[in-house]
């Protein structure tokens, strides 16, 4: 996955403005990367150990084990509940990739069950309705920085003694029930690209949890699963996060509700300039949620079309995502075929993510909803 930047002249509007978050912090950042390398401390180290503290804390969490990316993070939680081959982990269709990755990479099978209409996370019935025998884990993720139903799918765990694993990847300091994303399931995995919400100055990723059996096992996981020096004790993984990173997060996680709070707003400011757009399906929030608008994602037919046309008046738009897993070449020895999972597809076909970031000003916000207005009309 790419990050779109801030580009030339031509763009109004970037989809995400990296370069600014950056500048934003930048006097913290150069003397946070200077002790890394004053100190040399390269790979974990102080600054990877002093993050996992702050961030435990953070998302309410008694462990936070650092890993180079939220891929990893997956792969390694998915291995810590005990997730292997033969296995099934229900989970949507709807998502980035990895999070399916992760399942294979276990050599399990991912089981897809389609998504809520409204807020496009795992539906909990359809995902119960997906759990066979063979089924070890529910794996759901918080799209959009949208929690998923993760009570309702906690229930479905405990009613089939299956692990419930949070893919929280783009939802750091979202909300559910009061209660912050990271902090449901066995396990939650964040990622931290430059993109997210809290991001890196390059791949990283986290995994947290309650359990200190499982925080051990994804630590020694991510180090060649080490027991004691040169005592491998099962097959073991490079997944060490850099002391860069480290440091680079820990400087950030301190500014990462103001960010949030800046993109509420925003996103409260697009609900606003969109109501009166016939046309435009806006992003639902569920009750009780409290998203942290990593992406502000809207629903439009002629999709492709009406994104065209806004790049064509300077504003740039994403599609997260136009291809759902269970249609995605790699998995087609699963024999899925389009409609086998209507609503994800229907997202898949519809979703259109508006420029979102923390800095985007109330006049970027009138451009896009003007050239969303404007792109619509030409197809009436
Ligand atoms: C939902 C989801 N899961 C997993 C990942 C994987 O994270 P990473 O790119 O850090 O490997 C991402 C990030 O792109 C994501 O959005």
């Amino acid at each position: 996955m790419t990050v779109s930047v801030t580009a030339g002249a031509a763009v109004a509007v970037p989809l995400v403005d990296l370069r600014a978050q950056t500048a934003a912090v930048r006097a913290d950042l150069d003397r946070a990367v200077g002790e890394v390398l004053d100190s040399a401390g390269f790979v974990l180290g102080p600054a990877v150990a002093a993050f996992e503290a702050d961030f435990a804390a953070y998302t309410g969490r008694a462990f936070c084990v650092g890993v180079d990316s939220g891929t990893s993070a997956l792969h390694l939680a998915l291995l810590a509940a005990g997730v292997g081959p033969g296995d099934e982990v229900v989970t949507t269709p709807h998502t980035w990739i990895s999070t399916s990755w992760a399942i294979s990479y276990c050599g399990a099978r991912p089981v897809f069950a389609d998504v809520d209409p409204a807020t496009g996370t795992l539906d909990p019935a359809a995902a119960e309705r997906a759990v066979s025998a063979r089924t070890r884990a529910l794996l759901a993720v918080d799209l959009y920085g949208h929690p998923a139903d993760l009570d309702r799918l906690q229930a479905v765990a405990d009613r089939h003694g299956l692990a419930l694993v949070e893919d929280a990847a783009q939802a750091h300091g979202a909300r559910l029930g009061g209660r912050p994303a990271g902090s449901f399931g066995r396990l939650a995995c964040f990622s931290f690209y430059p993109g997210k919400n809290l991001g890196a100055a390059g791949e990283a990723g986290a995994v947290v949890t309650e359990d200190p059996a499982l925080a051990a096992r994804v630590r020694r996981l991510r180090d060649h699963a080490h027991e004691r020096r040169h005592h491998h004790v099962e097959l073991g993984y490079n997944a060490r996060r850099d002391g860069v990173q480290g440091a680079v997060l820990g400087v950030k996680l301190r500014h990462l509700d103001a960010g949030n709070d800046a993109r509420r707003a925003a996103a409260a400011r697009y609900g606003e300039l969109l109501a009166d757009l016939p046309g435009v399906v806006a992003p639902a929030v569920a009750p009780g949620a409290d998203p942290c608008w990593h992406l502000y994602v809207v629903r439009v037919e002629d999709r492709d079309g009406v994104a065209a046309r806004m790049a064509d008046r300077g504003v740039a738009t994403g599609v997260h995502y136009p291809v759902p897993v269970h249609l995605q070449p790699a998995y087609a020895a699963l024999g899925h075929a389009p409609g086998d999972f209507p609503q994800a597809e229907r997202f898949a076909r519809t979703c259109l993510s508006l420029p979102m970031f923390p800095g985007i000003t109330t006049g970027q916000q009138r451009t896009v909803a003007e050239a969303l207005r404007a792109a619509l009309d030409v197809r009436r």
